[in-house]
C-alpha cells in the first residue's frame, strides 16, 4: 500500500490550485484517439508529472496529462496517455489516476484501449465494446488495507461495465455503421504479447480480446461506484490467428487507421453518457 486516502487528496488540492473545472466524465484514451483532443474546447492542462505523488508515464506513444474541458459541451477530464503495469508499476500505481479523477468529481469513467482480436469473427479495426473483463492474471490494485472512503473491503463485481449505458453504446455503434463487436476483455501484465498457447487459453477462458491495460482501472472504478464503460480498437489477430508476427508498429498504424471510427464511437458514447437520466 503506498498511498493513503490524505495522498490522493493531496494530488486533487494541487489540481483544485489550477482549476476550478468539475469534469462529469473521466476518460482514458488509448492509442488511436490521440487527436480526439482536437474536438475539445479546453480549460485546463496538467502533466502527470506536476501531480505530487503521481507516477509519470513513460511510454513514448502516451504523452501523460490530463486535459479539462469540454466535449459536445460535457464537461470532461481526459487522460491523454495511461500508465501501464509493464512500465514497472504497481496495480495500485496503475490505478492511482482513475482515483484522483473520482475526487476531482467525476462521475463517469470511459475507458479505451488498443486489444488484440481473439473472439469468433473479430476482424483488425472492429470496435469491441467491452461487456466484461478477466483481471485474474493481474495482481489486485486493491490489495493491501482498505481505502473504505472510496469502497468496501471486498467490492462486488457483477455490474462492473455499467449494462444500460453498454447496451445503449452497441445498439448506437450499429447504428452508425460502426464494426461493432462486443466481448469480455482479458488483462495480461505484458510487455510481450501473448504465446500461441496463452491465447488458446484465453478463449477458453471466453476473452474475446486480449491487452495489458484497462481491466485493473475498470476494477478500481467500481469499487468506488463510478459508472464505468469500454470499448476496444482491435488493432490485430492474437498471436497465432492469423500468420503475422506482432509488433507495436502494426498496434499504431492501426490506431492511425481507425482513428476514424474510434472517434465517432467515442464522441457518440460521451453522448449516451450526458442522457443518462439515472443520475
Ligand atoms: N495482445 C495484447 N495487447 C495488445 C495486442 C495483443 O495482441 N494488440 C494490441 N495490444
Amino acid at each position: 500500500m503506498k498511498y493513503t486516502f490524505a495522498d490522493y487528496q493531496k494530488m486533487a488540492d494541487y489540481i483544485r490550485e489550477r482549476t476550478s473545472f468539475v469534469p462529469l466524465v473521466g476518460a482514458v484514451l488509448g492509442s488511436g484517439l490521440g487527436d480526439l483532443v482536437n474536438q475539445v474546447k479546453v480549460e485546463a492542462i496538467i502533466p502527470y508529472k506536476d501531480v505530487p505523488g503521481l507516477p509519470v508515464s513513460t511510454n513514448k506513444a502516451h504523452k501523460g496529462q490530463f486535459i479539462f474541458g469540454t466535449l459536445n459541451d460535457v464537461p470532461c477530464l481526459f487522460m491523454q496517455g495511461r500508465l501501464h503495469y509493464y512500465e514497472g508499476y504497481t496495480s495500485e500505481e496503475v490505478t492511482s489516476p482513475i482515483r484522483l479523477m473520482k475526487l476531482l468529481g467525476i462521475k463517469y469513467l470511459l475507458l479505451t484501449n488498443a486489444a488484440g482480436g481473439c473472439g469468433a469473427n473479430f476482424h483488425p479495426g472492429d470496435l469491441m465494446i467491452i461487456t466484461d473483463h478477466i483481471t485474474s492474471f493481474m495482481p489486485s490494485p486493491l490489495y493491501g488495507n482498505n481505502l473504505d472512503e472510496f469502497g468496501p473491503r471486498f467490492p462486488d463485481m457483477s455490474d462492473v461495465y455499467n449494462a444500460d449505458l453498454t447496451n445503449k453504446m452497441i445498439m448506437r455503434g450499429k447504428e452508425l455503421g460502426l464494426p461493432i463487436k462486443q466481448g469480455t476483455y482479458l488483462q495480461f501484465a505484458g510487455p510481450q504479447y501473448e504465446s500461441k498457447a496463452e491465447v488458446q487459453m484465453a478463449i477458453k477462458l471466453g476473452a474475446s480480446a486480449c491487452g495489458m491495460s484497462t481491466a485493473i482501472e475498470a476494477l478500481v472504478a467500481n469499487h468506488m461506484g463510478l459508472k464505468t464503460v469500454g470499448f476496444s480498437l482491435i488493432t490485430n489477430l492474437c498471436t497465432g490467428l492469423s500468420d503475422n508476427k506482432l509488433s507495436d508498429d502494426e498496434v499504431v498504424a492501426m490506431g492511425k487507421k481507425a482513428a476514424k471510427d474510434m472517434t465517432a464511437l467515442f464522441v457518440e458514447t460521451i453522448n449516451i453518457l450526458k442522457n443518462d437520466n439515472d443520475r
